[in-house]
Order: C-alpha cells, then structure tokens, then sequence
C-alpha cells in the first residue's frame, strides 16, 4: 500500500485529481476500450472534483471515453432530493464535465427489485471490463462505500443497514436530524472495490485519524473494512496531515521517507 501524506487538504485534492488524469491520459481511452472510474461521494472528494472539473475544461483530460459507476446511492430517496447521491454527483462533477449521460452508472436506490438492481449493477461493471481505478474516502468507522464495521470483505453490490453512527454523521446534510437520514443504502461491495484494477482512497481531517491508522498499522479486519486495502496491488491511500494524528511517528516518517519525491 502507497500512503501519499499531503499538507493539508488542498494538496490532497490536486494530487487525487492529477493522478486520476493521468491515470485516464496514460490509458488513451476510445469508444471501444474505454477507462473505467468508480466513484464516490462525501465531503472528502469535492476538492478532488473541483480539480477535475477545472482540468476538463483547461483541455488536460476528457471524459468522452470515461465509464463512471458510483460506489452508493441512499434506499428511498428521491434522485431529485438535494442529498441524494445522484443530485451530489450532478452538482459536484456531471454538470461540468464533457462525460457523456450514457457512459453514468449510478445505482438506484427506488428500484422495485433493489437484489436484481444490485445484481445487475454487478454484470455492468464486468461487461465493461472491470473498475481500472476506484476511487474512495474513510467513514470515522472505517468504512468504505457502506460497507459498515462487519461487512463481509468479499462481499459484492447489496442493500446494507446504516449504523447509527453513519447516520450522525451524515445528519449534518439532512437538517442535523439523524432520524432524517435514510437507514439503508445500496452500496458497492468491498469485493466490488478489491476487485478494481487500481484503489485510491482519499483521507482528510482529524475525525478521520483513527480510522487512518487502522487501515495502515492495524490488522486486516471486518471491523474497519478500509483496511483490506493492506491486501490489494495497487491500493494508495492519499491523506492530509491532520489524519495522520494517530499514526506512529515512525509510520508516518517511513511514508514520508519512501514518498518524498511526490511533495
Ligand atoms: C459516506 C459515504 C462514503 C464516504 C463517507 C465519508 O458514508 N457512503 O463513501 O467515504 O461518507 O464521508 P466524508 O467524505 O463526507 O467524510
């Protein structure tokens, strides 16, 4: 695993963006073959996007021959809800950049057969050849997607149950009530997210210190599902200084150390 530690969260978001285009440029993707992104939502990414969006239109990447599948999508909320992730996907990145509506996956979380809208998000994903590079940010508790402490790490596409916590959290987007946030999600599996040719999972702030140094230091665990990136090829974590609080002195200098031509 490659931890890239950035000074603060700006740095963050513009070293994601440019390996994502270089990423998709190195490809040279065509109609027929494609570059395929997964993604996410959160506050993590924004900066990221933001980024994109301006690369996009300075002509340094397009997103013509870019497939693009979402990691989640909340269970009942309208897509035109403001928090829905549809709405956050539009509002963030689809609305600025030159990505074709038909090359958009997003699971659908009002699908009358949510097991047959997973299940079919699944086959999408493997006709189109596999997830090159899936991109990610940390729950506090570790997860990655929805995939909530004690989900399966081979576990595929599914509907999950929201913990309490996830829902405090996200309560800060839905009028600070977390009653008023959805109690289940549809999400991508983390087998879905291993299976990725690439992972780059994106990590800022305080509150994300201790689920930073599980996924580092701590043993491959159900309870804190970041950290199976320990087992992937090609897994990258990209942080901010702020969450790496918990780490070791000696993680964080050995990281620093073996990455210091990418500051
Ligand atoms: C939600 C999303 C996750 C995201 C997490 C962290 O639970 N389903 O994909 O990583 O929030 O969000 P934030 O980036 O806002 O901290």
């Amino acid at each position: 695993m490659r931890l890239i530690i950035q000074p603060d969260y700006e740095r963050l978001s513009r070293w994601a963006a440019d390996y994502v285009v270089a990423r998709i440029n190195a490809a040279a993707p065509t109609a027929e073959k494609p570059f395929v992104l997964g993604l996410p939502t959160g506050s993590s990414p924004i900066g990221m996007y933001k980024e994109l969006v301006k690369a996009n239109k300075e002509g340094r990447v397009t997103f013509k021959h870019v497939l693009t599948f979402n990691m989640d999508e909340y269970v009942g909320l309208p897509e035109e809800h403001p928090e829905s992730y549809h709405s956050f996907m539009k509002t963030n990145l689809f609305d600025h950049i030159d990505c074709p509506k038909e090359n958009i996956h997003i699971l659908n979380g009002n699908a009358p057969d949510l097991a047959a809208e997973c299940a079919n998000y699944e086959k999408m994903i493997e006709e189109a050849g596999g997830i090159d590079l899936f991109l990610g940010g940390i729950g506090p508790d570790g997860h990655i997607a929805f995939n909530e402490p004690g989900s399966s790490l081979t576990s595929r596409t599914r509907q999950k149950t929201l913990t309490t916590d996830t829902r405090i959290a996200n309560s800060r987007f839905f009028g600070g009530n977390p009653d008023n946030v959805p109690a289940h999600a549809l999400t991508v599996g983390v087998g879905t997210v291993m299976a990725a040719k690439e992972v780059l999972i994106l990590c800022n702030g305080h509150n994300k210190a201790r689920a930073l140094q599980a996924a580092v230091e701590g043993p491959v665990t159900q309870m804190w599902t970041i950290s199976v990136l320990q087992l992937h090829q090609h897994g990258i974590i990209v942080c901010d200084e702020a969450a790496c609080e918990e780490l070791r002195h000696g993680t964080y200098k050995y990281f620093k150390d073996i990455e210091r031509e990418q500051l």
